[in-house]
């Protein structure tokens, strides 16, 4: 896939329109997760450095094409300078009179947030008028929000047709990881799928099966192929309508040689809690009144070794409930094996999804993973092998 960067462009005294994913979690009123606003740094540093006067475009929540204050990004305006170390001005719309001021008034090298585009119903609807109007204030487009790729919106899509567009950094990074965990990987390549529902994930490993070489599913959503396979899942969650579906997976899986990996063992409890006595027992062993909540330590074990006989993983989703301990161990030992693999520069190591990357956190191994995307549902999307339309704008 070829798309221009920063460094074809010509910045200097040129407005950019950069399009980026501020879309953060917020607890009373700040924001309590900067990582996407530090994401965004190096792009509003590399316009800074070659002279561009730098008006940045976001959506927060879903206002639905009206105007609500709860979803104002003034907060985040501020929570931006603070990672920046640099004041950033506020324009309390994206179009008309008040953004055009707001825009004319920055010196080169300044940083202008405007109001949150989902203001505006064009921006869902990818008005082409109202990618006009958005245009109207900038030289050239910058795309550095691969997080919100998968909305075809006039801010995401529309406005690459109308000024010529550019990948920010973050867009530049998401692009080439995920082109060297799915795209061009090295071989073999080991995926991981977990999390609690199949019926979310099915596009994802009928794709997945044909791509990968190996590909280990945990989580819920393993009891549902549990299941499929005859084994008793006691009270599990468990999608019981799914299961010829698991089971066209695991045929899908086998017709493509993709080895796949079920849990060989389970712990169990009788319910979700902090501490609650839990129980190792091999699949398909279970009490009636025993819930499956995390892989056991053979099939961690397993998983392990095939990490370390790959070259890449990509991983989304936990192997079991790890927000509550003891029910976090699976993922926190697999999480520690993949990172330790990755640092030694063993394994292309690629996470993503808003599940996975708090798991990856919690075991505190983010860092030492080759990549760990900010994006949810687009990184999911581009799993399922769908065209991103804000990347494929990119590269028209
Ligand atoms: C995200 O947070 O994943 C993106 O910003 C997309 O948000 P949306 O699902 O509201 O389009």
């Amino acid at each position: 896939m070829t798309f221009k960067t920063l460094d074809d462009a010509d910045l200097s005294g040129k407005r950019a329109l950069v399009r980026v994913d501020f879309n953060v979690p917020m607890a009373d009123g700040a924001v309590s997760d900067d990582t996407r606003l530090r994401a965004a740094k190096p792009t509003i540093d590399k316009l800074k450095a070659g002279g561009a006067k730098i008006v940045l475009l976001a959506h927060f929540d879903r206002p639905k094409g009206k105007r609500v204050d709860a979803m104002s990004l003034k907060p985040i305006a501020e929570a931006l300078s603070k990672v920046l170390g640099a004041p950033v001005a506020f324009a309390d719309d994206c179009v008309g009179p008040s953004a055009k001021a707001a825009v004319d008034a920055l010196s080169n090298g300044e940083v202008l947030l405007l109001e949150n585009v989902r203001f505006h119903p064009g921006e869902e609807a990818n008005d082409p008028e109202f990618a006009k109007a958005l245009a109207a204030n900038g030289d050239l487009y910058v795309n550095d929000a691969f997080s919100a790729a998968h909305r075809a919106h006039a801010s995401t899509e529309g406005l690459a047709r109308v000024l010529p567009a550019y990948a920010g950094e973050q867009m530049r990074l998401e692009l080439n990881a995920l082109d060297a965990a799915l795209g061009n990987p090295q071989r073999p390549v080991l995926g991981i799928v977990g999390g609690s529902k199949v019926s979310t994930k099915l596009d994802l490993l009928r794709n997945l099966v044909t791509k990968l070489d190996k590909l280990a599913i945990g989580g819920g959503m393993a009891n549902t192929f549990l299941y499929a396979q005859g084994h008793d899942v006691g009270a599990s969650y468990c999608e019981k309508d799914l299961a010829d579906t698991a089971r066209d997976i695991i045929r899908l899986a086998g017709q493509n040689n993709c080895k796949l990996f079920l849990p060989l063992d389970i712990v169990v409890a009788e319910k979700i809690a902090p501490g609650a006595p839990a129980h190792v027992r091999m699949a398909g062993s279970i009490d009636d009144d025993e819930r499956i909540l995390d892989a056991g330590p053979e099939t961690v074990e397993r998983l392990c070794r095939a990490m370390g006989n790959s070259k890449t993983l990509i991983w989304n989703g936990p192997l079991g409930v790890f927000e509550v301990p003891p029910f976090d161990k699976g993922t926190m030992d697999a999480a520690r094996h993949a990172a330790a693999l990755a640092k030694d520069g063993k394994l292309v190591a690629v996470a993503g999804g808003g599940d996975t990357v708090a798991a990856l956190n919690a075991a505190g191994v983010t860092g030492d993973f080759t990549f760990v995307s900010t994006a949810g549902g687009a990184f999911l999307e581009w799993m399922e092998g769908k065209e991103l339309p804000g990347v494929a704008a990119l590269s028209r």
